[in-house]
């Protein structure tokens, strides 16, 4: 395989992710590292140096993570449930699914979404590196695929009711991701 290859079929969640918003939204930009995101990243940010200096900060608020943030195992599970209600239904991503039963595609996701936002990484230790891209390629992802995958997963995220500023970092991140994992012309 190529280098060009193997970058080709990175996750969006290592390089080509954007950095994803707030010091406390920091998703695993990488997907080799086996570390919590946020203990790197969250040294450099300058509000850490104003509670550092002493400038009254309260710690916690700077500690959590996105996926505690946003409620952790509790809010993703009721993601990945009210999305796969959705797909359950869709006459064009239904069939894609080549289990009869939703059940493990449903844990596949919740568990890759926690580990990229900074929960446990049981994702990587069940499943290895995550090459969404690559694992996509044996279904045909088109347009009309993606676009039904954002509208369940648009009404999804909804019931969430998260704040503004989590829903939009988590909404955007979605969005970027659906768009690379197209693979194919409808
Ligand atoms: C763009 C439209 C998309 C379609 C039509 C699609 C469809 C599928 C299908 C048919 C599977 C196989 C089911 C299984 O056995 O797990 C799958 C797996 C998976 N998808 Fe997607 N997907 C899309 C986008 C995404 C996005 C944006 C993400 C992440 C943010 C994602 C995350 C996953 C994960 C984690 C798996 C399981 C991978 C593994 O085997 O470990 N998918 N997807």
């Amino acid at each position: 395989m190529s280098e060009q290859d193997r970058a080709g079929m990175e996750h969006p969640g290592t390089d080509q992710e954007p950095a994803a918003g707030a010091p406390t939204a920091r998703p695993d930009q990488s997907s080799t590292q086996l570390s919590p995101p946020s203990a790197g990243a969250r040294s450099a940010l300058p509000v850490e140096r104003l509670v550092a200096a002493g400038q009254g900060f309260s710690q916690p608020q700077y500690t959590e993570n996105f996926y505690e943030t946003v409620g952790g195992h509790e809010t993703f599970v009721k993601l990945v449930d009210a999305f796969y209600d959705g797909v359950a239904d869709d006459d064009v991503l239904r069939p894609m699914y080549p289990e009869q039963d939703l059940g493990p595609a449903k844990e596949r996701l919740l568990l890759f979404l926690e580990q990229y936002w900074g929960g446990p990484r049981t994702y990587g230790e069940q499943r290895g590196h995550p090459r969404l891209r690559m694992r996509h390629m044996p279904f045909r992802v088109g347009p009309q695929a993606r676009d039904h995958w954002l509208q369940h997963m648009r009404a999804a995220v909804d019931t969430l009711q998260l704040a503004p500023l989590h829903e939009a970092t988590l909404w955007d991140y979605l969005e970027r991701a659906a768009h690379s994992m197209v693979n194919a012309a409808d």
